[in-house]
């Protein structure tokens, strides 16, 4: 662990840390533009100058180029790398638009903080400016070059990162130009992460384009409701209006980043047609009269009926703490039966497989990302759970051996993301050779059944689930002794239903 002095702080760090993140984990923090914690250093901006006082090497370094080491000692505000600093901005405005008041970058622009920060106020520079033609990059990203600072952060997330095949890098010295060879949507299921990742405002979400500044949005860390992972999100709104969600840093779930699917699915949270207020029989009522409502409607029911002909019917995509509530409905009404679900072979694998886990062989996306063998059992993880996928792809750019079981789930987009081996079983996967195996699987019962003896054998074990809280639900099923809704539908005897959360089937009585 080298031990250096940073502004006349020791410090003593792990091996292969570079000087900026030494010093920003002791709270300096040193300007860069092309250095990104998830793709490491690229020398590209030259922002993050230091003077190296002591020590193994000397003079002014580009700090993200430079690993820590014994007896460094370091200045992040000696005059000479002040100068370099400030003169480094002054060159990236030189071609850059002097619009920050208005720019809708503003307040969340990284260019805007350090030059700021860094007293580059006045612009000496009275020529032409260097501008570029945008792109249309589809439905959801807006291009805007010329706030470009040439960092190559969107290309390395999106070609190396994420495997993405249609954007690049293209031109010369002054004139590059990050972009695809023509109009057209971006491909690659992670690109609204470009606007998360770019440093300047070059990409931009254009779903909420104009609506807020940085400032005006009412947000709060959330979880993403699209698949089962549970990526960790910040959703934006104002004026009650989600406007945006952006990925939140978690480094055992999601890293960075998140997929196109958590970020850009806030139609149906808008939607104008979602019930906004209680209703009763159609007719818009207020909440106290809709309760008065349903405690006279449910006394007649059970009167009639008895408590056996009640069903509470939540889904696996309730909160957790809304299926415990649903299960405490139950229990207050009397009613004898709670569901959580209605589909019942997937019920029944999923139940299974939360049974197979515990702390030890479960796997989080962080294992995945730095396991060493990948067997990728009956699913497809593009489709079912993108950012898993974006996982295998870092443990496969790692070096590890990705293996595909029952390869007929998987399409082709898959295939870009990281080369695999086709096998039969698991039995065929050279678990025994790895030090840091994971299966990933998903909710069939072959799947589940062929993967019992894992459980105990020191592989870790990933779940597709079948819901974004298929996880929560099944553990209080079989806390709670819940069915499906077809199994209960089944039994004859249920004449009425409350619905919480829940996309009842067809299959209910009139
Ligand atoms: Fe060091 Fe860009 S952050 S050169």
């Amino acid at each position: 662990m080298p031990k250096l002095t940073i502004d006349t702080i020791a410090v003593e760090v792990p091996e292969g840390t570079n000087v900026l993140e030494a010093a920003r984990s002791i709270g300096i923090t040193i300007p860069h533009f092309c250095w990104h914690p998830a793709l490491g250093k690229a020398g590209a901006c030259r922002a993050c100058a230091v003077k190296m006082l002591d020590g193994p090497i000397k003079g002014i370094q580009m700090s993200c180029m430079l690993p820590a080491q014994d007896g460094m000692v370091v200045s992040t505000t000696d005059q000479e790398a002040v100068d370099m600093r400030r003169a480094v901005i002054e060159w990236l405005m030189i071609n850059h638009p002097h619009d920050c008041p208005v720019c809708d970058e503003g307040g969340e622009c990284q260019l805007q903080d350090f030059t700021i920060a860094g007293g580059h106020g006045i612009r000496r520079y009275d020529g032409l400016k260097r501008t570029y033609n945008n792109q249309y990059l589809g439905e959801y990203i807006e291009h805007e070059m010329n706030r470009c600072i040439q960092c190559y952060r969107c290309v390395r997330f999106y070609q190396e990162y994420a495997g993405g095949t249609d954007f690049g890098a293209m031109g010369r010295s002054g004139m590059v130009y990050f972009g695809r060879q023509q109009d057209g949507d971006l491909e690659s299921p992670f690109s609204g992460n470009l606007v998360d990742i770019c440093p300047t405002g070059v990409f931009t979400d254009k779903t909420a384009r104009f609506r807020a500044r940085y400032w005006d949005y009412d947000m709060a860390p959330s979880v993403c409701p699209g698949c089962s992972l549970g990526c960790s999100t910040v959703p934006m709104a104002r004026y009650r209006e989600l406007l945006k969600v952006t990925a939140r840093r978690n480094d055992a779930v999601n890293g960075w980043f998140i997929c196109d699917r958590g970020r850009f699915s806030n139609a149906a949270v808008n939607a104008p047609d979602r019930p906004r207020q209680a209703r009763v029989d159609g007719e818009a009522v207020s909440m106290d009269a809709a309760l008065d409502s349903l405690q006279e409607r449910l006394t007649n029911f059970l009167e009639l009926n008895g408590a056996a002909a009640l069903a509470i019917v939540g889904s696996p995509r309730m909160a957790q703490e809304a299926a415990i509530m649903a299960a405490k409905l139950r229990d207050l009404i009397g009613a004898e039966t709670l569901c959580y679900s209605g589909d019942t072979p997937h019920f029944a694998a999923t139940v299974e497989a939360v049974a197979l886990l515990n702390r030890n062989n479960t796997a989080s996306q962080k294992d995945v990302r730095q396991a060493d063998v990948v067997a990728i059992l009956e699913c497809d993880l593009l489709i079912e759970a993108p950012m898993m996928a974006l996982a295998v792809r870092q443990a496969y750019r790692n070096g590890a051996k990705v293996f595909v079981v029952h390869n007929k789930c998987l399409k082709e987009t898959s295939r870009q993301l990281y080369d695999s081996a086709a096998v039969a079983s698991l039995t065929d996967v050279p678990f025994a050779e790895a030090r840091n195996p994971v299966v990933i699987c998903g909710m069939n019962r072959q799947a589940i059944n062929s993967i019992q003896a894992m459980a105990l054998s020191g592989v870790k074990l990933a779940f597709i689930l079948n819901g974004p809280n298929a996880f929560g639900t099944a553990m209080l099923a079989r806390e709670q002794g819940a069915v499906t809704l077809p199994d209960a539908l089944a039994r004859g005897a249920i004449k009425g239903v409350i619905a919480l959360e829940a996309d009842l089937s067809s299959e209910l009585p009139p």
